[in-house]
């Protein structure tokens, strides 16, 4: 029969873990909530930030350990492929989840990252001796990872980095975008991607304080993400980060008019903001709608700090009321597959039927975005994913469905360098191989739509 813990049992074991805890360091905790946030994202499909910030020890960590437990785990979604590859000739049975998530967070750090390999292998080993589920594991580990560290590196280079992209996503994206750009894409996610920042004022001012580089119409391209708060004229406001190719819907939305300064958008899933603070900036009267309360406080945050203004409401948009807009942008909730060079976990925290579920969530906002797009007036759809379901089909549905809609084409994105069938039946669909030499653009599809006068 199964007994209740008694509480002083409970306070002792409590007390045994804290024990333990008290005896490991910074760097040993980073790495055992590097491990921890990666069995979240696989087995509760969580988005990697929450699942790291869940985890019990992360705010106590400063900084730099902070930073170095997100590398960790990026690096188990980035080459999960490759990962497993070099465990698989040194684990014959496979241990319990949690242990998996341990070794794979060993390998990146051994094989893919600037980590000594000895301190790698002795915390690892520490991890696992300062839980009492995994102690037993302890010396198993430093039998693998002692092989790791010898072998490791040539069998990560023998297996291909589209291993890394889970089975179900590559079929649709070989199927859909050939096997070819398929294999240039995988490329893409072992890249380190760069930020992008939208800016407002002259940007060369911007790209001599920053070594950025100018690209597309109002974007600066740096290498690496670093520390935004950091960056020059973060408190002046002047730019917020921004993927380049998720800044071509607004402009798109905006290039349809002849004079955009005081029109009334409406930006129908607007947060965290970055397309709303672009239909600001260009004068625009906005109303950005989202239904996340907190999405929306960070979307005030950026307005505030770009001394922009919007009319910001919180409603599911589906129930959403106001008089037409003659400029309804809607950037759709998605999947975010297009997303995953910078988030790269997005490749592991869906399934065929997440992404079922929400394209039948598009399919009931773009009719809503219709009713709320003035006579005459444009409807931008978009998307951050490379699923081909929640792109073309979903458009294609909505014409059909909307007989007072007809699609704008579009053929070229001015200041992208993008190969012509990129805009075949007359839709944007970026890939992230595109511009490979600037180091690559999310993967977005976008279409616009004008609703007859
Ligand atoms: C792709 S994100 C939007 C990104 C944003 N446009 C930007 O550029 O920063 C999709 C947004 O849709 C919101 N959302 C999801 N379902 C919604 C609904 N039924 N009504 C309103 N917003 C919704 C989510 O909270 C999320 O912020």
């Amino acid at each position: 029969m199964r007994q209740r813990m008694s509480d002083s049992e409970h306070i002792s074991r409590k007390s045994g873990q804290q024990q333990r805890d008290a005896k490991i360091s910074d760097s040993v905790k980073a790495r055992r909530c590097a491990a921890l946030a990666v069995m979240d994202v696989v087995a509760n499909g969580k988005a990697l930030e929450l699942a790291l910030a869940e985890t019990e020890d992360y705010a106590g960590l400063e900084a730099r350990d902070r930073a170095f437990a997100r590398a960790i785990a990026a690096t188990v979604f980035r080459r999960s492929g490759q990962i497993k590859a070099v465990l698989k000739p040194f684990v014959r049975k496979k241990p319990t989840a949690r242990v998996q998530a341990v070794l794979q967070t060993a390998v990146a750090q051994i094989v893919f990252m600037d980590v000594p390999p000895h301190a790698a292998v002795s915390e690892t080993v520490d991890v696992l001796k300062s839980v009492k589920t995994t102690q037993g594991f302890a010396n198993f580990a430093n039998a693998v990872l002692r092989k790791v560290v010898e072998e490791g590196k040539p069998l990560a280079a023998a297996t291909p980095p589209k291993a890394n992209i889970p089975g179900w996503i590559r079929g649709e994206w070989e199927r859909t975008y050939g096997k070819i750009p398929m294999t240039k894409i995988a490329v893409q996610l072992i890249k380190d991607p760069g930020l992008d920042l939208t800016v407002t004022q002259k940007r060369e001012d911007l790209a001599a304080a920053t070594g950025g580089t100018p690209v597309g119409r109002q974007s600066l391209r740096l290498k690496s993400i670093g520390d935004v708060t950091a960056l020059p004229e973060f408190e002046a406001g002047t730019w917020w980060a921004q993927d380049l190719a998720a800044a071509q819907p607004a402009q798109i939305l905006m290039r349809q008019f002849s004079e955009v300064k005081n029109l009334r958008a409406l930006d129908m899933c607007a947060a965290p903001g970055g397309k709303t603070l672009q239909l600001a900036a260009a004068g625009m009267e906005v109303t950005a709608v989202d239904k996340s309360g907190g999405r929306l406080k960070r979307l005030e945050e950026n307005l505030a700090r770009t001394k922009l203004s919007a009319n910001v409401v919180q409603s599911d948009a589906l129930e959403y009321e106001a008089e037409p807009f003659p400029a309804v942008l809607l950037d759709a909730p998605c999947s975010a597959t297009g997303t995953f060079r910078r988030h790269p976990d997005v490749l592991h925290n869906r399934s065929p039927k997440s992404v079922a579920d929400l394209v039948r969530l598009q399919d009931k906002l773009l009719p809503k975005a219709a009713s709320l797009t003035a006579p005459g007036g444009v409807l931008v759809y978009a998307v951050c994913s490379l699923q081909p379901d929640e792109g073309l089909p979903r458009i294609a549905k909505f014409l059909d469905d909307m007989p007072d809609f007809r699609l704008i084409p579009i053929s070229s994105l001015p200041g992208l360098d993008l190969p012509p069938d990129r805009f075949e039946g007359g839709v944007v669909r970026t890939l992230p191989s595109d511009m490979p030499k600037s180091g690559g653009l999310d993967g977005f599809f976008i279409a616009a739509l004008r609703r007859e006068a």
